[in-house]
Order: C-alpha cells, then sequence, then structure tokens
C-alpha cells in the first residue's frame, strides 16, 4: 500500500496536499494530488517523499557540460532551464529533475530514451540525457517561442491557428502511437509554438509517456492533469491511444472557447466534471466555430473511448474536413443551409479529389 504521508512533494510553499476523495469512486483512494493556488492540479499517485534537492542558479555548470543561462519552466518534479552546451556553444533546454527521488529518476530516465526515439516535425528534438554527479538531466533543442498556454492566457486562437495546432499535434500523436508510445499528457503546456507560429507546433514533455508493455513503477508515478485526464486515466483503467484523443479534444475546445471543457476550483470537482459531464459544445459557446471543428472535437471528448476517433491519424483525415468547412464558413456563401446541410457539404468538398488548401 502506499504510504498516506502528507507532505508538500516539490516543497514549494504556495502549494497544498490534500486525499483526493469523489464519493463513489473508488479508484481515487489512495492518489494524492497537490495543486497550486491557481487552481492547476498535478495527481500523484503513491507516496513520494518530498527529497527536494534545490534548483540550481542560472550561471552554473552542470556536469562540465552545460552553463544555466535561466530558469524557463517549472513543473511538478523539474525545471526547465535556456542553457548553453559548452563544447558545442549551442543553445539547449535543459531540464533537470528537482527530486531526486528513486522513482523520479527512474521516469527521468525513461522521458530521455522515449524521446530520443521520436525524430518528428512536431516533436521537440532530443539532444541527450544522463545522471551525473550533480543533477538528472535531459537536454532538447532550444525553442524561441511560447508554450500554448502562454499564448492562450491571451486570448483564444483563431480556427485556423487551432486548426493548425490540431494538425501538427495529431500528426505528432498518430507517429508517437505507431511506436508504441502514449503521451498521456497532452495539455497546453506541454505544446509549444515556436516563433507562436501554431503551424510549428511542437509536442513536449513525455514525462509521463507510457511505453507499450514497460511496467510502470508503482509508487509516486504522476497520472496526468485533471482538466485533461480522460474519464478510464482518472480511474486508473486501462488506457490507450484514445486517451490522448480525449485530451487533444479538451485543447482544441480551450483553445477556441477560451473556456477549459472541465473545469472547476479545485481537482475534485475537475475529475468530477470529467466523469460525469458533458460540456456544452464548442459552437454554442462559439458560434464562430465551423460545425465540422465542433462536432470533431465533441467526439474526441467523448467518455467512451470507442465514440472516439479511432486513431490520430483519422484525427488528422477528419481535419481535412474540417478544413473545408471553414473554407464554407469563411466564404459565407451558402449562410441559408441548416447545421445538417453544411455538415453535408463540408464532407462533400472535403473528399474533392484535388487537395484544399487549409489555411
Ligand atoms: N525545448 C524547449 N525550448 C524552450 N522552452 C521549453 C522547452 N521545453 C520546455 N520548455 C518550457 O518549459 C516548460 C515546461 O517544460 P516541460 O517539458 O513540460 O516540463 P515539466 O515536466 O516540468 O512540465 C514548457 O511549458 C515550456 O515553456
Ligand atoms: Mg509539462
Amino acid at each position: 500500500m502506499h504510504r498516506a504521508v502528507r507532505r508538500d512533494v516539490d516543497g514549494c510553499a504556495d502549494r497544498q496536499t490534500r486525499r483526493c476523495r469523489i464519493p463513489g469512486f473508488s479508484v481515487h483512494r489512495g492518489i494524492r494530488y497537490h495543486e497550486r493556488t491557481g487552481g492547476e492540479a498535478v495527481l500523484i499517485s503513491g507516496g513520494a517523499s518530498s527529497d527536494y534537492a534545490g534548483r540550481m542558479q542560472p550561471g552554473q555548470t552542470l556536469d562540465a557540460r552545460f552553463e544555466l543561462e535561466s530558469l524557463v519552466g517549472s513543473g511538478g518534479m523539474a525545471d526547465v532551464y535556456r542553457a548553453r552546451e559548452l563544447v558545442t556553444g549551442k543553445r539547449v533546454a535543459l531540464k533537470i529533475l528537482r527530486v531526486p527521488q528513486h522513482a523520479g529518476i527512474a521516469r527521468f530516465r525513461r522521458e530521455g530514451s522515449v524521446l530520443a526515439r521520436m525524430q518528428h516535425p512536431h516533436i521537440v528534438r532530443y539532444v541527450a540525457h544522463g545522471a551525473g554527479r550533480e543533477a538528472t538531466w535531459l537536454a532538447m533543442e532550444w525553442l524561441e517561442g511560447e508554450s500554448l498556454e502562454a499564448r492562450l492566457a491571451r486570448g483564444p486562437l483563431t480556427v485556423g491557428e487551432c486548426v493548425a495546432v490540431a494538425r501538427g499535434t495529431s500528426e505528432a500523436l498518430a507517429f508517437a502511437h505507431a511506436r508504441g508510445v502514449l503521451h498521456r499528457d497532452v495539455k497546453p503546456g506541454n505544446l509549444f509554438l515556436p516563433g507562436g507560429s501554431c503551424a510549428e507546433v511542437k509536442v513536449l514533455d513525455f514525462g509521463i509517456a507510457r511505453v507499450a508493455d514497460a511496467t510502470l513503477t508503482r509508487t509516486g508515478s504522476i497520472v496526468g492533469t485533471p482538466s485533461y485526464l480522460s474519464p478510464e486515466q482518472a480511474r486508473g483503467a486501462q488506457v490507450d491511444l484514445r486517451t490522448d484523443l480525449f485530451a487533444l479534444g479538451c485543447v482544441l475546445y480551450e483553445a477556441l472557447t477560451g473556456r477549459r471543457a472541465f473545469g472547476g476550483p479545485n481537482a475534485v470537482a475537475v475529475l468530477a466534471k470529467v466523469l460525469l459531464e458533458e460540456p456544452p459544445p464548442a459552437r454554442s459557446l462559439e458560434p464562430r466555430v465551423p460545425i465540422a471543428l465542433s462536432d470533431l472535437i465533441e467526439q474526441l471528448m467523448q467518455k467512451d473511448p470507442a465514440a472516439r476517433p479511432a486513431s490520430a491519424s483519422t484525427v488528422t483525415e477528419s481535419l481535412r474536413v474540417v478544413a473545408a468547412a471553414e473554407l464554407v464558413h469563411r466564404a459565407g456563401a451558402v449562410p441559408s443551409l441548416t447545421d445538417q446541410e453544411q455538415r453535408l457539404l463540408t464532407v462533400v468538398l472535403a473528399h474533392r479529389p484535388s487537395p484544399i488548401n487549409e489555411k
């Protein structure tokens, strides 16, 4: 059994931990979570101890290989720095494990070896990973730009931008899934827009990715982020690639409407919604959203995995329909069509023999 010690996992003063209980959902017993005062929460199973090692300082060198320049991101277990590789002079993003605890080290190594296999235009490029005397680290290509999370803090995306993010992300997921890797933490903070470009979106953070047939450590495993968890992931049930598709649906919903599909004041409230509530269709909140895109998002967020698209490549293909719908929508050529007629028209357009240039 997991130890039920209540302790701040990473030592941050602005975080609190509580037992996570939803009456009637026994799967949540024994799962601990800690949350930021802002409501973003990360589930942590097991009784990870808080061997807080402290943060490295800009200017410090790491393992005589990297010089840290500045801290750019910080999650539950790791800090991300902009750094320079001393031998090559190249800039890298250096993710450094801040909780040097056994399960954390194993997970971090797995993140490095998984990322090393993921060479794809929409996945951050791996440079190296290692565990030296000073720290356990993962070096990646340095990306100038901002995360989708930072972008969304300024307001929703246009339909064209959202479709671009969706296409890049679904292609990256199809690539990972074909190699037996489930990301399991698709969310705006893990999607990066180099130079602010939605068309160049890169998937980050394979920190809790699951590799087919790999046995996961049972203690201290981060399960995911509540607002983007699929119901089966939230229940601790068996998950497959469709868990990533559910999360993608949540991301696209938020990107268009500016509202989380499953939001709430705390993780318990969010999880209850993930398990029990259907969010209103994106189009009912934002009429500018084409029907085909609203329908696709709704399908991605189905509680039953069997009702979701069967694969990430199916999603990429559906986005052709969406792009066609966007053409219809923007042209405003046939405003008198009913929703049903627009659906039919977009399907017909999407299957035209000539390629459609989506924005
Ligand atoms: N390769 C990179 N280039 C630039 N910034 C990055 C890079 N990787 C991560 N970041 C920044 O650090 C943040 C956290 O990175 P992530 O890999 O998601 O770590 P964590 O596991 O702590 O969530 C990202 O949201 C992004 O802002
Ligand atoms: Mg992350």
